[in-house]
C-alpha cells in the first residue's frame, strides 16, 4: 500500500494540467482525485500505474499521437487530454469508468483512432482518453466457426489470425487494415464481402461491455435492446466495448480481384453511368467499387480517372464469363485478374501491391499522415450522365479529392432496417464517400478544403437521398446537425440521429435512457437520453 501511495503522490505532485473551460486548479483537483481513485477500483492494482500517462510523462505525446489518423486533430491548438489510460486489463477499463464518473470527468474511448472527426481523442471539456490498444487478444475457434476479438485488435490482426487457423474462413469487415474493432464494428463495418454476407454487425453473436456502473455485461446480461444498439449505433453512447464474438464466414480457397482504370478520355463517364445499374444487381459473389479521382494528364491538364476495383468469391474464368455478359462496357480482360487467397485479397484491398508479404497485416497505426475531411451519401436512383458530369466539374476544381462509390444490394437488401441499429438497407444503389485531403499546415488551408468539401456535398444534393439525407455513421461528419451552442439540445441530436439511424433513432434513445440516463457516455454526436 505504501508504494502505491507514494507513486500516486509522485504522479500528482508533478501534474501541470490546464483546461480551456474549468479554472486550472479545478481541473488539477479533479484529475488528482481521479488518479487516486484508479488503483482502488482496479485489479490487479499494481499494474495500473504502467497504464497511466499524464502530460508529464515523457511518452505522453507519442502515446497520444500514435493512434491519431487525421492530422486535422493533431495541431498545437487541438485540446489535449489530462491523461491517457492505456488499459492493460479489463479491470482498468472498469476503474476508469467508475472513477471518471465519480469525479465528473469526461472520457473519450479509443480503439483504432480512425474517427474522421477525432471524437475518440479530442473534446472541448477536460477529459481523459481510455485507450484500448493493449486489449488485443484474438481467440479463433474454427470448430465453432466463431472467434472472440478484443476491441483494441485491428482488423488486419483479425484477418491474419483467422487465416492462420483456416484457409476457408473469412470475415466481412473494412478494407483499411488498421481499423480498431471497437469503433469499426460498433458503427456497422463494411467491406467487399458486404453484398455476400452483409455488414460486420450482421455477423456478431455476442459482446462484452463495461456499463456506466463499471459492470461487465455480455449479451445475456445486457439484454437484446442494448446488444441491438451497439451493432450500428456506435459504442461510445452506451459503454465501453471490451470484446466481440464474431461468426466466421466461408470463403473459397481462391478468390479473384482486379483494379482497372478508365479516364474521361477513355469513356469513364459512360462506364460509371452503366455501373450504377449493374453493380448493385450483380450476383452476391461480386463486389465492384468505383473510385473516381482527379489525375494529371501528360500535357499538364487534369482529368478524372475512375478505378473499378473488384472482388469475386470464385475464379477468373467464371468472373470473366459473368462480367462480359452483364457488364461488357467494363471490358475486363483475363490479364486484369489476379487469383489469390482471401487473406491476400485483404492486403490487395488495403491498396498494397499484389505480392506484398502478409506480415503487413500486423502493422499497427503509426501517427497521422494527412489532413482530411470526409462526407457521405446514399444514392437510390441512378445519377443522370449530366449529373455525373457536373460532379466531375466540382472535383476537377478541388483536385485533392477522391470518391468511393460502394455498391449495395445482395445480402444488404435482405436484412430489414430494424434488424440492427444500422438502417441503410434495401433501396440503396450505392454509398458514396467523399474524401478531401491536403498536406499543408495552417488554419487557412484547412478552412479552404473543408469549405470545398462542403461545396461538393452541396453540388450532389439533387442526386442523393432526401428527408433525411442519409449518412453512414462510421463516416462521421460533424457538419450534419452540428450546432456547437446547442450540442446537448435534443432537437439537434434528432437531426444527425435521423441521418445516421433513420427510424432506429427513437429506439436508440430509449436504450440510452435505460442504460445511461445521466449521459456519462457522450460526445458531439452521441445518442442523448430523453
Ligand atoms: C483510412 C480509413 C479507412 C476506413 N475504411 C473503412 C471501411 O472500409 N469500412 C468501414 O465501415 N469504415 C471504414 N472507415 C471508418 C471506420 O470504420 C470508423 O472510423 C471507425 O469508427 C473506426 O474505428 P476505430 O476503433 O479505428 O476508431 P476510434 O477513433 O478509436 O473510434 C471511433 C468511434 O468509436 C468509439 N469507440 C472506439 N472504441 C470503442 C469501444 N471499445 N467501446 C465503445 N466505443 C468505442 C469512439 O469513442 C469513437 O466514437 C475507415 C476509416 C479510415 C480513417
Ligand atoms: C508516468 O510518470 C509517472 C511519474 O514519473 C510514473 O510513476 C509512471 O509510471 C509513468 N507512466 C508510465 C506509463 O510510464
Ligand atoms: C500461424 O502463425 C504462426 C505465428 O505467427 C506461424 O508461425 C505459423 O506458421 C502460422 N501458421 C499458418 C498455417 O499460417
Ligand atoms: C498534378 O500537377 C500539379 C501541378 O499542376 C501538382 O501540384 C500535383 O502534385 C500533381 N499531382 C499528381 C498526383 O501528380
Ligand atoms: C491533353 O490531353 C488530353 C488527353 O490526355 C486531351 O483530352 C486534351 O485535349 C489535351 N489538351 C491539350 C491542351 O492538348
Ligand atoms: C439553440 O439554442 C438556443 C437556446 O436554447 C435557441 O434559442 C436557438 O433557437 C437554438 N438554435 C438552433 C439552430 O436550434
Ligand atoms: C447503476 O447503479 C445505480 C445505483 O446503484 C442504479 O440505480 C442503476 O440502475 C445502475 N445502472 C445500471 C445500468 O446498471
Amino acid at each position: 500500500m505504501k508504494t502505491i501511495q507514494s507513486r500516486i503522490a509522485v504522479l500528482i505532485s508533478i501534474l501541470s494540467v490546464f483546461s480551456l473551460i474549468l479554472p486550472r486548479a479545478t481541473a488539477d483537483l479533479i484529475l488528482s482525485d481521479f488518479l487516486r481513485c484508479l488503483p482502488k477500483q482496479s485489479q490487479p492494482t499494481y499494474q495500473i500505474f504502467e497504464a497511466i500517462y499524464t502530460r508529464d510523462n515523457t511518452s505522453f505525446q507519442s502515446v497520444l499521437q500514435h493512434y491519431i489518423r487525421n492530422r486535422r486533430f493533431s495541431t498545437p491548438t487541438t485540446p489535449k487530454p489530462l491523461a491517457i489510460v492505456t488499459a492493460k486489463h479489463e479491470s482498468h477499463v472498469q476503474a476508469t469508468v467508475i472513477c471518471a464518473n465519480q469525479h465528473g470527468l469526461q472520457i473519450r474511448i479509443r480503439s483504432g483512432g480512425h474517427d474522421y472527426e477525432g471524437l475518440s481523442y479530442v473534446s472541448d471539456v477536460p477529459f481523459v482518453i481510455l485507450d484500448l490498444l493493449n486489449l488485443r487478444a484474438i481467440d479463433i475457434k474454427v470448430a465453432d466457426k466463431s472467434a472472440w476479438v478484443q476491441a483494441g485488435a485491428t482488423i488486419g490482426e483479425l484477418y491474419y489470425e483467422i487465416a492462420n487457423k483456416s484457409k476457408v474462413h473469412g470475415f466481412p469487415a473494412g478494407a483499411c487494415l488498421s481499423l480498431g474493432t471497437g469503433g469499426h464494428f460498433s458503427g456497422g463495418g463494411y467491406g467487399y464481402l458486404m453484398r455476400k454476407y452483409g455488414l460486420t454487425v450482421d455477423n456478431i453473436e455476442d459482446a462484452k461491455l463495461v456499463n456506466v456502473n463499471g459492470t461487465i455485461l455480455d449479451r445475456k446480461s445486457m439484454g437484446e435492446d442494448l446488444f441491438w444498439a451497439i451493432r450500428g449505433g456506435g459504442g461510445a453512447s452506451f459503454g465501453v466495448i471490451l470484446s466481440w464474438k464474431i461468426k466466421l464466414v466461408p470463403v473459397p480457397a481462391k478468390v479473384t480481384v482486379f483494379n482497372i482504370q478508365r479516364t474521361l478520355e477513355q469513356g469513364a463517364t459512360d462506364v460509371i453511368y452503366k455501373w450504377q445499374y449493374i453493380a448493385p444487381k450483380l450476383p452476391k459473389d461480386i463486389f465492384i467499387r468505383a473510385m473516381p479521382q482527379v489525375k494529371n494528364t501528360t500535357n499538364g491538364t487534369k482529368t478524372v480517372e475512375v478505378s473499378f476495383i473488384g472482388h469475386f468469391l470464385g475464379q477468373t474464368a467464371n468472373l470473366l464469363q459473368l462480367l462480359n455478359a452483364r457488364f461488357p462496357e467494363l471490358g475486363l480482360q483475363k490479364n486484369d485478374c489476379f487469383e489469390m487467397s482471401w487473406l491476400e485479397s485483404t492486403i490487395f484491398w488495403a491498396d498494397f501491391p499484389v505480392g506484398t508479404p502478409i506480415d503487413v497485416l500486423l502493422d499497427r497505426p503509426n501517427g497521422p499522415a494527412v489532413f482530411f475531411k470526409v462526407k457521405s451519401d446514399y444514392v437510390k436512383e441512378p445519377i443522370p450522365k449530366q449529373g455525373i458530369e457536373s460532379i466531375w466539374k466540382i472535383i476537377l476544381k478541388i483536385e485533392k479529392v477522391w470518391m468511393q462509390w460502394n455498391p449495395y444490394g445482395g445480402r444488404m437488401s435482405e436484412i430489414s432496417e430494424s434488424e440492427t441499429s444500422f438502417p441503410h438497407r434495401a433501396g440503396n444503389l450505392f454509398l458514396i464517400q467523399y474524401w478531401t485531403f491536403w498536406g499543408d499546415e495552417g488554419a487557412e488551408t484547412t478552412k479552404k478544403y473543408v469549405g470545398l468539401s462542403r461545396k461538393l456535398y452541396e453540388g450532389t444534393t439533387p442526386f442523393v437521398s432526401k428527408s433525411p439525407r442519409e449518412t453512414f455513421q462510421n463516416y462521421r461528419d460533424i457538419d450534419i446537425g452540428a450546432n456547437l451552442d446547442n450540442r446537448t439540445n435534443f432537437e439537434t441530436a434528432k437531426v444527425y440521429g435521423s441521418k445516421y439511424f433513420k427510424g432506429n433513432f427513437e429506439r436508440l434513445v430509449s436504450v440510452k435512457t435505460a442504460v445511461d440516463p445521466q449521459n456519462f457516455f457522450k460526445h458531439e454526436q452521441s445518442i442523448p437520453p430523453l
